[in-house]
């Protein structure tokens, strides 16, 4: 499904090359759970973004889903993330101004489904989170746990292939965190979504079958469950 070679990334720093990510190598294979674990700083979120078709790296390639992403113009690799990527950030990223309910329904109006369809999908969804009671809340009007539970409602309810997942628990407590980590085992493996997180916590790394440890941008070892 994924396979990453040399890929390397720097930013310009003074005439310099700062290298965040350097020479990683690494493939996924469709219906894998992964976890990635690395002290802070060491390249996590930017290796999940290139995963995730949101940022570039500044070399290497990279193929996605049979595509040569390295090849891709812009408007194809968003198209390419858009119909196989679910994407959930450590700080949820709702749209404040909706509530649950269109919250959830965004990335469908994206995806042009049509109304009558889109109502049904959202209602299934938050039948599935429990979340119905909370449709016509905001985003402030709910706890961190309900506000990543949204967050991941949202990424999920376009069936994506692929769930990027960038430290999901990392604001939440040990029982809202287990949660969501036994929510991510389903789906994997009931539903065969591939799965790569970052996590700061080796008990939820345990979720994944492979463990890929990062340092200063390299990988330093890989590890299985
Ligand atoms: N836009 C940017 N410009 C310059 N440096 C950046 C930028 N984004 C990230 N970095 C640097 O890249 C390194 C890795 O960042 P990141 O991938 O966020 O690490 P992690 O998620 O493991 O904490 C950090 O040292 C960070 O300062
Ligand atoms: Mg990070």
């Amino acid at each position: 499904m994924i396979e990453l070679n040399n890929i390397s990334k720097w930013y310009a720093v003074g005439g310099n090359r700062n290298y965040v990510l350097r020479d990683v190598k690494f493939s996924v294979r469709e219906g894998e759970f992964v976890s990635i674990m690395g002290p802070s700083g060491s390249g996590k979120s930017t290796l999940l973004h290139i995963l995730g078709l949101i940022d570039e790296p500044s070399e290497g390639y990279h193929y996605f889903m049979g595509e040569a992403v390295h090849l891709l113009k812009e408007k194809q690799r968003s198209n390419l993330a858009k119909a196989n990527i679910g994407f959930v950030f450590q700080a949820y990223h709702l749209i404040d101004e909706l509530n649950v309910y269109e919250n959830i329904e965004t990335p469908l109006i994206y995806h042009n489904v049509k109304g009558s369809e889109r109502k049904a999908m959202v209602a299934d969804m938050l039948d599935r989170f429990q979340i119905v009671g909370k449709k016509d809340l905001f985003p402030s009007q709910l706890s961190g746990g309900q506000q990543q539970l949204v967050g991941i409602a949202r990424s999920l309810i376009a069936s994506p292939r692929l769930l990027l997942a960038d430290e999901p628990t990392g604001n939440l407590n040990s029982r809202q965190g287990e949660e969501i980590m036994e929510l991510f085992r389903k789906l994997n493996s009931q539903d065969g979504v591939t799965i790569i997180q970052v996590t700061h916590s080796e008990k939820n790394a345990t979720y994944g079958k492979r463990v890929i440890h990062l340092l200063d941008g390299k990988i330093e070892k890989e590890t299985q469950e």
